[in-house]
């Protein structure tokens, strides 16, 4: 008691700006000007060199005391998955609608979360994020694929998100989204998952992400911060992961250095972000496509040049294509590209924002039709 109220009256007096830092909110890394205390409750925790968090529990030690890493040797072991919580099964979920769940897991940022279950579910089934674009939600991701209806033929189930911002964003650009189990809607994102696994008998082997512009950034988030859970990812327009990160601004923040194709960096400097992410994590890296159109606007078509640099390099493939093929269901002017079995990158000649859907061929990349 003595001790609290000292250090209540010692933040008054000293009139520190920031206060303490919330749950799952920044408490330190390199270039961070903020609060560098938790609330009670919490203990900051270094995630790597640019970021620690204050975490639920007083388990690790604080960041003053550790060692400061390089920036190309982020600090490990990663911290632990925050716990998944045991829910109602499959059965519990009424069939062929779109169902609101609630109580996932870590969530810090309130992300709604709906699923589509089909009337016959396949054994152990494979499990679909699809993430919506901006000014999109759930529910209008839903009726605007054919993600769900095609499940009623193949017997996965679908996660759709629902972005909390007002903007309705994703977050796709702040330290906490950006870092394995650091927070941001990417962490809401992955408990969701990691729910499903635990309590839906959904095959840890086949979960996958794909996502249309704002959903597309996201899935490339998430293949990037959660290896662990994603097997394969589908980017529809979007850009390389780490491209649109705003340290220190608001989660749904708008980068126009990369929106705009201007943030050009090397394969290695690309990688290094996804590295970053997910600090001494060794294991399979979810095989990526990607999807862009020569005209877009929105995301400029060299965001599609530095994704390929990006994933070409996680993947140790070449830098060019070992085959790059016009397909008889895509329309004209478009190509497929492959760099290896993990990697391909369709260009659409003359499209714009965002190119269509093509979600049974999606399906195929993911092993599902
Ligand atoms: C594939 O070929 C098309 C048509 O020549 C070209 O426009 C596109 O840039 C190539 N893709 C890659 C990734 O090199
Ligand atoms: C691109 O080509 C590869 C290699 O032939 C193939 O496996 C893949 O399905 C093709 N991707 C698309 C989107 O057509």
């Amino acid at each position: 008691m003595f001790s609290f109220s000292r250090t209540l009256s010692f933040v008054a007096l000293a009139g520190l700006v920031a206060g303490q830092a919330a749950e799952w909110g920044q408490c330190g890394g390199i270039g961070f000007t903020g609060a560098t205390t938790c609330v009670a409750g919490t203990t900051c925790v270094t995630l790597n060199a640019y970021y620690s968090q204050c975490q639920p529990g007083a388990a690790a030690p604080a960041p003053t005391s550790a060692p400061q890493p390089s920036p190309t040797q982020p600090a490990g072991p990663a911290p632990s998955n925050p716990s998944t919580p045991t829910g109602p099964g499959l059965s519990s979920i009424p069939a062929s609608t779109l169902h609101q769940i609630t109580n996932f897991g870590a969530n810090p940022n309130n992300i709604g979360m709906f699923v589509y279950k089909p009337a016959r579910v396949a054994a152990n089934p494979p499990l679909i994020v699809a993430s919506h674009y901006c000014s999109g939600t759930a529910q209008a991701y839903f009726t605007g694929s054919k993600f769900a209806q095609l499940a009623e033929t193949y017997g996965y189930v679908v996660l759709f998100p629902n972005s909390p911002h007002s903007g309705t964003c994703w977050d796709v650009s702040s330290d906490a989204t950006l870092t394995h189990n650091g927070g941001g809607d990417s962490l809401g994102i992955a408990s969701a998952a990691r729910f499903a696994i635990a309590n839906w008998g959904v095959d840890a082997n086949r979960v996958f992400a794909v996502g249309t512009s704002s959903g597309a950034m996201m899935t490339s988030v998430l293949a990037g911060a959660y290896p662990d859970i994603f097997k394969a990812g589908i980017v529809d327009s979007g850009v390389a992961f780490g491209c649109f990160a705003v340290p220190g601004q608001p989660d749904d923040s708008w980068n126009s250095q990369c929106s705009t194709g201007e943030m050009i960096l090397t394969g290695q400097q690309w990688a290094q972000k996804v590295y970053n992410a997910f600090p001494g994590y060794t294991g399979a890296r979810p095989k990526m496509q990607v999807w862009h159109g020569t005209i877009d606007t929105t995301l400029y078509p060299q965001n599609f040049w530095e994704e390929i640099k990006q994933w070409t390099t996680v993947f140790n493939y070449p830098s060019t294509p070992i085959s790059n093929v016009s397909e008889p269901y895509l329309p004209n002017g478009y190509s497929n590209a492959t760099f290896g079995p993990m990697f391909q990158a369709i260009l659409a000649q003359n499209v714009g924002h965002t190119v269509p859907l093509f979600e049974q061929q999606y399906l195929q990349f993911f092993g599902i039709a």
